[in-house]
């Protein structure tokens, strides 16, 4: 066959024809557009703050999609096809420099939220996200909105719950310190509260407890540990101010519990999935001995002494 300016342009166009079908319309045409069963449709903020977060490039470094390999932060949920039929375009992502916000709806109340896109270094000492305060607040509120919408159902679920907690945080902090760090104390399974900090109070555990603090608390409980870090205008209930604990016998267990599970409705974030238990535990030693001026590492009742011990 000769190769005449036509035979090589109608050849291309018919072999790109053939790609388009397989590869774009094909899929198109296949793809099951059944909702799962978390699927609703955003409404008209949360679809505004969707924009926002398209135009900002979050995708760059957030990933929406868990799979059956991933572990941490979202994956309390496989993705599934019908989860993404009313996104356009959809905001998979391939990059993982943030975390997977594919079930970030209700992981924190929104003050949380709010006071992190203003300045991540906030509520995350040590982010590298980029600050986001010059969006003002009505776009940070609507982008927020956005944020506590994904997830969907299960997104609404657990923002019931966060608006639930909140409402008895407040009640709880409103009614002043002796109230407040009752509450505290007892919403701690029984269990935990009569537990002691099984590890003894060392130069050692103090050091590696202040660069935990240091890394994940300053932020919002301050350098002091006073409740005054840079976060503390945005968030309420504020930030503890740990030394109305003293006192009061706070138990290292009491303390642990808090860490590993938060306090849902109020902006204490849990942090059993990036910080492993010796580290819960020295950060809790450290704001035992440092603010609360109080601690219990390594008292009675314990068990048999653990081979790393002194
Ligand atoms: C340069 C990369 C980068 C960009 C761009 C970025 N982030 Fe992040 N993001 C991170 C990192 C790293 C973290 C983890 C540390 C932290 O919490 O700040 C994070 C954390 C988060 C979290 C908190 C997750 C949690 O519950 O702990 C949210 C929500 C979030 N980003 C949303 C956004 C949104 C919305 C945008 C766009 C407006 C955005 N990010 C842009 C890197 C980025
Ligand atoms: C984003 C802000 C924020 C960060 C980060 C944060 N906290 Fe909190 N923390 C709070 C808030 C808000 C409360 C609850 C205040 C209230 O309900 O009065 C709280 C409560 C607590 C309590 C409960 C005390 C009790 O009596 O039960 C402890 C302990 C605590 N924080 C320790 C820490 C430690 C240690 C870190 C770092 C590993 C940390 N927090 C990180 C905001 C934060």
């Amino acid at each position: 066959m000769k190769m005449t300016p036509i035979a090589v342009v109608g050849g291309a166009l018919a072999i790109l024809t053939v790609i388009v079908l397989l590869m774009v319309v094909w899929p198109y045409a296949t793809t099951d557009y059944t909702p799962s069963e978390i699927y609703r449709d955003r409404t008209e903020v949360e679809q505004a703050g969707f924009k926002i977060y398209l135009q900002n490039g979050c995708v760059y470094c957030h990933s929406q999609s868990i799979r059956s390999f991933d572990w941490g932060h979202g994956a309390h949920r496989i993705a599934q096809a019908g989860d993404y039929i009313g996104d356009r375009p959809i905001q998979l992502g391939s990059a993982r420099t943030g975390v997977d916000l594919s079930q970030e709806g209700g992981e924190h109340p929104d003050d949380w939220h709010i006071a992190h896109f203003v300045n991540p270094r906030y509520t995350r000492p040590n982010s590298i996200m980029p600050p986001f305060a010059w969006l003002g607040d009505e776009r940070i509120d609507t982008l927020t909105q956005y944020v506590q919408s994904l997830g969907l159902k299960a997104a609404d679920k657990r923002m019931q719950r966060q608006r639930y907690w909140k409402q008895e945080s407040i009640k709880a902090y409103e009614a002043g310190p002796d109230a407040n760090a009752r509450w505290l104390a007892e919403i701690v399974p029984q269990g935990w509260r009569d537990l002691p900090n099984p590890y003894p109070t060392t130069k050692a555990s103090l050091q590696r407890g202040h660069v935990v603090y240091q890394q994940f608390c300053i932020g919002c409980h301050g350098p002091v540990g006073d409740g005054m870090g840079p976060a503390q205008p945005w968030i309420y209930p504020p930030p503890l101010n740990f030394t109305i604990l003293k006192g009061r016998e706070i138990s290292g267990g009491i303390i642990y519990y808090q860490l590993m599970n938060g306090i849902t409705g109020t902006a204490m974030p849990y942090f059993k999935h990036e910080l492993e238990s010796q580290k819960i535990w020295e950060v809790g030693d450290y704001v035992a001995v440092y603010f609360i001026n109080d601690s219990d590492a390594n008292k009675e009742p314990r068990g048999i002494d653990a081979a790393n011990e002194p």
